[in-house]
């Protein structure tokens, strides 16, 4: 297992932003509506991208994988239907092969992903949006086995407890469009990722109006052709750079992006002290002197998005004043608070709420990565800290940030990777 260790950074220069793991992981999935070639560009190498891909080769898919264009093709071979366990619980997005695997086959028994280190991740929307379709779900022995002898379009309400779901709503999206009639989605996701994959599904000759608000309208069809398509920004990734450049008071250029898909982050440092120069395709940072404390609620999309929120909590931790950060799509989803605490941060947690009183330093130590934002956050930390930061456990980051301590190390920052025996 790998360590980062991390010194007081000054970052300068501009840094090219990776195609959005959250954007391919659904579009791989809906490769296996097809039998046709599928080709996808600006896939990151990344560990959850390598886990789609042994899934898919487990389905029967024949895969490459070169200089991140992925190119899929079926092996001919009769059709297998099972995603398993071994692969699905190192990352949740896998269950997004339930919904194109039972529209194409009629069958799938996908493993369910179980719980995380963020908190309790149910999947009853998946399961409630492909029922309302006609599917038949039964869960045994930790699978989900689903069997339609046809699939029907309904009208689905799509909201939970927290709001929209977005693989949910890919879920359903990619079973619909293989299912008989009109389906509508309410309360549907209005992410990016989510926009991507409709415009991926309609290249390959779905029938879908309205991806990207929260009713979406999916006219079925017999069978969907193969797909050339190119993988969106990661917006994640995007933010997590900026972060840096907050928390190190340094003014940097991420390139490649989509401001649009970055309004709340950008308005949320703005409202910190940030000065931006936004163009077509990058992004300028220009950070203030001293960070002005700010109130965040994470919301689903366009709310300012929970996987930036421990991020911006480490950069939150120099404000000067008193910040609040309310979670509201993980309640749990403050990990990370322990560690920032370890070194020196004044954080504290009351629910689903994180007061957090700015500090003028904070100082290295040894810390552990719980999940993959919360290691960006540490890593986010690290390089404000004075002295040494040691974070263990970086598996986590490698699973969502290609080349990361590269792209820092491009940037200036003093980071580098261990090997921890
Ligand atoms: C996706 C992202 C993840 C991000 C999350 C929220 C991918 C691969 N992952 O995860 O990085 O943090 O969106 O923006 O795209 N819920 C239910 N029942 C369900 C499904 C979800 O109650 O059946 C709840 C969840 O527990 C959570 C909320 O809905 O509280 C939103 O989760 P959801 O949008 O489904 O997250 P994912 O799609 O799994």
């Amino acid at each position: 297992m790998d360590k980062f260790i991390v010194y007081n950074s000054k970052l300068k220069g501009d840094v090219t932003i990776s195609g959005a793991k959250n954007a391919a992981l659904p579009i791989l999935s809906a490769t296996l509506l097809t039998d046709k070639l599928c080709v996808l560009k600006n896939v990151p190498d990344l560990l959850d991208i390598r886990t789609m891909l042994k899934i898919l080769q487990t389905l029967g898919k024949e895969i490459s994988f070169k200089q991140g264009t992925v190119v899929i093709k079926s092996t001919g071979k009769r059709e297998k239907y099972t995603a398993p366990y071994s692969l699905v619980r190192t990352m949740r997005a896998s269950f997004c092969c339930l919904g194109p695997l039972l529209a194409k086959n009629r069958k799938a028994k996908v493993a369910l992903p179980g719980g995380c280190v963020i908190g309790p991740r149910p999947v009853d929307l998946h399961i409630k949006g492909l029922m309302k379709l006609g599917a038949d779900i039964k869960i045994n022995k930790g699978y989900c086995i689903a069997s339609a002898k046809k699939l029907k379009g309904a009208h689905i309400y799509l909201g939970g407890q927290f709001g929209s779901s977005v693989l949910a709503t890919a879920n359903v999206m990619m079973a619909a469009v293989l299912s008989k009639g009109i389906t509508i989605i309410e309360h549907a996701a209005c992410e990016p990722e989510i926009i991507a994959l409709g415009i991926a599904l309609k290249k390959m000759g779905a029938n879908i109006e309205g991806e990207g608000t929260p009713i979406i309208t999916i006219n079925g069809v017999d069978c969907l052709n193969g797909l050339d398509e190119t993988v969106i920004p990661d917006r994640i990734e995007a933010a997590t750079f900026l972060a840096a450049a907050l928390v190190t008071r340094s003014d940097i250029t991420i390139k490649k992006v989509n401001f649009k898909h970055l309004t709340a982050v950008l308005e949320a440092m703005e409202n910190m002290g940030a000065v931006f120069n936004i163009k077509e395709d990058s992004i300028g940072i220009k950070s203030p002197k001293v960070i002005t404390p700010v109130s965040v609620t994470t919301l689903p999309y366009p709310g300012f998005p929970t996987d930036v929120q421990a991020q911006l909590m480490s950069c939150l931790c120099f404000a000067k004043g008193i910040s609040m950060i309310t979670e509201k799509i993980y309640p749990d989803r403050f990990m990370h608070i322990a560690e920032l605490n370890r070194m020196g941060a004044g954080i504290q947690r009351s629910g689903p709420y994180a007061i957090i009183e700015g500090r003028r330093r904070l100082f290295g130590a040894e810390v552990m990565a719980s999940d993959l934002r919360a290691s960006a956050a540490l890593v986010i930390a690290g390089l404000a800290a004075e002295d040494k930061t040691e974070i263990l456990r970086v598996y986590h980051i490698d699973r969502g940030y290609e080349y990361i301590e590269t792209k820092l190390r491009h940037l200036g920052a003093k980071v580098k990777r261990v090997k921890q025996k």
